[in-house]
């Protein structure tokens, strides 16, 4: 890892371990992109092989010495709206006199140990400054000196570039920023492809590919929230690149909120960028303000997505996540959701524990409906005080029983949310998002609370912090159950009702803070609706978020397979839950459901008092396996081997930390008969090692698991099977 500045060839080198990522400052001072790709530190020439810009017919320039040079044809690396350059702005700037032209030069740079945090924003940290360097370089805008600093970061056994910018008004007057990109980098079009994850609620992050051909494409989300159709991350990849082959370059945007990312392209150019969704942002900058962007980790990968992948796993969850449960085991829970929905008494919740503490499980949880007079999904949001109709003992009794029983507690909370039959809509009804005098439109019955206002996030943290505190509380359940609508704020002024979404995020992530930090033995799981916020700006507080409110094995598998191309197995809550499915109808056998569920975080979500004494006996037996492997499911490093989106199988491998131990789990979805079996190669062990199988003893050499490797029965429907090697 390492940062250099050329004086003499005004480059900016940064390197990671095996990446090289190189910027120029040209002759009119613009700051171009010239490389980002496999290492080349150290060659004489780089700047000599690209050029800095294409020509562009028809396309006016600034320099009167070369005319060819248009910033239509420049490849930028952090690019304005105004004069020539018709591509998608990273920053777009609208100035008092009705101006907006903006024309970013270099200023100067800085290089640092260390990397700063982003005030009021997740991001990416290290333990300690040796850890990281930084870059800074600082661009100006001389007609109305706005400053915009680009940060880099790059962190020791990482190949992660960690990109965002800041922009300051240094000016007199006030900035209008009507688009403020994390990143953009245009690059030489070598022909390539872009992976995204696409899907809807019950069916999360399914794998979608799509040429970057001539024109735009983009991957947004336009809803307040990262949601469940699109995903903040796109990978761009040299074409046919695949798990193991070719070059891979990943925009993961540590963000909650809306957000684009996207490439436009030409014959001879691609650029692509990420950040905050423009549609609907409008930011005033007032003379001496700043706007800090989130920031987007960008990870290199020369062999294909499988190793693309496993760096986000390694740095998200070690340098992203934080808190207590980063490192240590999580409990296995058992979740009343879809055992009872909202029809539970105590008494219920408690046959569910005994039968829970008997099998092994660790927490029981209480899901939607223990407050106010809810007993559907019509009311009482904002009302975060127990029902004694349902629970006499309150939850303090009830967190004491479930104790007694020798399993911790946890409680399902949705603080973001109103319902307008609500004590608290009722006293507040400005305390919403809303636009004056509009209809207020409601999805589930409920509104959403207006965090971009202190006195609203004040009134979150003391309402969930009143449960906490008074009760035996292990585990927390953070719901968000609709996107937003007539975005506005009663307390912003007119001209920054534009603010509003991103002010939300703020607000958002300064209550998660407070609470978090106030309860740190709490674990924390975030929720959307299942995966509609699964992103890393929330893993950012919560370690782990439940993946998707569809819990069938089957459409698990592609859910899971999806989600794993940014995001760690230790981030993805995942239930074994009753058949036939609640979601689909389907029927799968509880050994699928249950290998299924422990490339998760593990747990179950069904009425267990009706488990058969067979069912029970299984059930003891998946939570041992559970703990058993859980570290190498979620330390280890995981191996993508087939695909559920291109055949009718799935098949994943975990290699622990020491390389040691390895976990192969293979599932056969649709059984065909009179096939031959499946040939399956394991990966990422050590070819000339010997590797047990501890099932039935047979050796076998690394070498021969990777290229003969396994073949596996494809003639029955939805046949699971985990098998485990130990390193000789
Ligand atoms: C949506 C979540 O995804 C479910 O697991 C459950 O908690 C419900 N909300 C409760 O309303």
């Amino acid at each position: 890892m390492s940062i250099t500045f050329d004086s003499e060839k005004r480059l900016f080198s940064i390197s990671t371990e095996n990446s090289s990522y190189i910027m120029g400052i040209a002759a009119d001072e613009i700051l171009t992109h010239i490389y980002y790709g496999a290492k080349v530190e150290d060659s004489p020439n780089v700047r000599e092989i690209y050029s800095d810009y294409i020509f562009k017919s028809m396309s006016p320039s600034y320099n009167k010495e070369n005319p060819y040079i248009s910033t239509a044809g420049i490849y930028q690396e952090y690019p304005t709206f105004g004069s020539a350059d018709y591509r998608v702005p990273a920053l777009k700037a609208e100035y008092e006199d009705g101006t907006n032209v903006t024309r970013l030069v270099y200023d100067s740079y800085r290089i640092y140990g260390g990397k700063p945090a982003l005030e009021g924003l997740p991001a990416v940290y290290t333990h300690s400054d040796e850890e990281a360097e930084t870059l800074e370089i600082t661009l100006k805008d001389k007609y109305s000196q706005m400053r915009v600093i680009l940060l880099y970061s790059v962190i020791k056994g990482f190949d992660a570039v960690i990109r965002s910018a800041r922009i300051v008004n240094g000016g007199k007057e006030k900035i209008k920023l009507r688009s403020a990109l994390s990143a953009s980098m245009d690059f030489y079009n070598a022909g390539f492809e872009i992976t995204y994850l696409s899907g809807s609620w019950a069916r999360e992050r399914h794998i979608k590919k799509a040429a970057v051909a001539p024109g735009n494409f983009t991957v947004e989300s336009r809803r307040g929230a990262s949601s469940h159709v699109l995903n903040p991350f796109v990978a761009v990849s040299e074409v046919g690149a695949d798990e193991k082959h070719g070059e891979v370059y990943g925009y993961s945007l540590v963000y909650s909120g809306s957000f684009i990312a996207g490439t436009e392209s030409d014959e001879e150019s691609v650029r692509a960028y990420i950040g905050i969704n423009p549609f609907n942002f409008c930011w005033t900058l007032e003379a001496g303000d700043s706007f800090q962007t989130p920031e987007t980790v960008l990870v290199y990968s020369a062999n294909g997505f499988g190793e693309m992948s496993r760096t986000y796993h390694r740095l998200y969850r070690t340098r992203l996540c934080r808190g207590k449960y980063r490192d240590t085991s999580r409990p296995v829970l058992v979740n009343n959701w879809e055992a009872t929905y909202f029809d539970f008494n105590e008494e219920k919740i408690l046959e569910i524990a005994k039968k829970a503490a008997e099998c092994g499980i660790e927490l029981m949880v209480l899901d939607d409906g223990w407050f106010g007079k809810r007993d559907n999904d019509k009311c009482s949001l904002g009302d975060w005080f127990v029902n004694y109709d349902k629970l006499p003992c309150g939850i303090d009794g009830l967190a004491e029983k479930v104790n007694a029983l020798g399993l911790k507690f946890g409680l399902w909370f949705e603080p973001e949310m109103v319902s307008p039959d609500s004590e608290l809509y009722r006293k507040h009804p400005d305390w919403c998002l809303h636009q004056k005098d509009r209809l207020r439109s409601e999805s589930r019955n409920q509104l959403i609370l207006d965090l971009s206002r202190k006195d609203v996030c004040d009134y979150i943290v003391k309402a969930v912090s009143d449960v906490l505190e008074n009760a035996n509380i292990a585990y927390v359940k953070w719901d968000y159950n609709r996107n937003m609508s007539e975005v506005g704020s009663a307390l912003l002024d007119p001209e920054r009702q534009g603010e509003t979404a991103h002010r939300y995020m703020l607000g958002l992530y300064s209550v998660l803070e407070r609470i978090t930090s106030a309860f740190p033995d709490i674990l924390f799981e975030s929720c959307s609706g299942g995966g509609g916020r699964f992103d890393p700006g929330m893993m950012y507080y919560m370690p782990q978020a439940w993946t998707s409110d569809d819990t069938d094995a089957v459409e698990r598998l592609y859910i899971q397979y999806g989600t794993s191309l940014a995001y760690a197995s230790s981030m993805m809550g995942a239930h074994v839950s009753a058949v036939p499915n609640h979601q689909v109808g389907r029927v799968t056998p509880l050994e699928m459901r249950g290998l299924t569920a422990m490339c998760g975080r593990f747990g179950y979500e069904l009425d267990l008092s009706k488990l058969t004494d067979e069912e029970t006996e299984t059930v003891k037996e998946q939570i041992k396996l559970y703990h058993k492997y859980e570290n190498t499911v979620h330390k280890g490093d995981m191996y993508r081997l087939l695909s559920p989106f291109e055949c009718d199988a799935a098949a994943v491998e975990y290699v622990s930390e020491d390389r040691k131990e390895v976990l192969f789990f293979y599932f056969n979805i649709k059984g065909t008969p009179a096939i031959p079996d499946r040939k399956v190669r394991l990966d990422g062990l050590d070819a000339g090692a010997y590797y047990r199988n501890t099932g039935n003893g047979e050796v076998y050499s690394g070498a021969a698991l990777m290229n003969m490797g396994l073949l596996m029965p494809r003639n029955s429907d939805n046949f699971s099977m985990l098998t485990v090697f130990e390193k000789l």
